[in-house]
């Protein structure tokens, strides 16, 4: 049984009319979004996140074949107040869980990746992004 039938549909149309949008624009999409995380690239975030294979706990949308489901959903990441549970969303904040998971939440089930500090500033560019 669905119990919140609108917000599963929203951002799917949303993102639909967004991928309209950027073929329409030779230049694409990305040349025209500003990264909200200083020093962080949105493209390149894309491909880190693929490259690591974080979809294999995460759902996110834009990354092929991520679908995981033992992580939280990271579909509208950009729009949540707090992460892991209780860490306000920002953008230091994000790197820092995104590079050391447990020393900001001991005890995360979330491991270490082992990212540079400069590939989780690109990576939560491109998260930031999924709203
Ligand atoms: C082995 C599974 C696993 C992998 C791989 C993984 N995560 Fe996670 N992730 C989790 C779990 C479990 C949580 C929930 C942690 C908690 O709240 O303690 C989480 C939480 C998160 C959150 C916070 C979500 C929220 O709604 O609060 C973000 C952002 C995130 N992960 C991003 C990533 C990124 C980016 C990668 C790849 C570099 C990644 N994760 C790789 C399991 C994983």
């Amino acid at each position: 049984m669905r119990t919140r039938p609108s917000r599963q549909l929203a951002p799917s149309l949303r993102r639909a009319g967004l991928a309209l949008a950027c073929a329409a624009t030779l230049a694409g999409c990305a040349g025209e979004r500003k990264s909200v995380v200083p020093g962080g690239d949105i493209e390149q975030g894309l491909r880190l996140v693929t490259q690591y294979q974080c979809g294999a706990c995460h759902v996110i949308p834009g990354v092929q074949g991520a679908a995981g489901d033992s992580g939280p959903t990271l579909d509208y990441i950009g729009r949540l107040s707090y992460i892991a549970g209780g860490i306000p969303n920002s953008p230091d904040n994000m790197v820092r869980w995104l590079r050391v998971p447990h020393a900001v939440k001991p005890g995360t089930e979330m491991p270490p990746m082992g990212l540079t500090e400069q590939e989780a500033r690109h990576m939560a560019a491109y998260l930031y992004t999924l709203r």
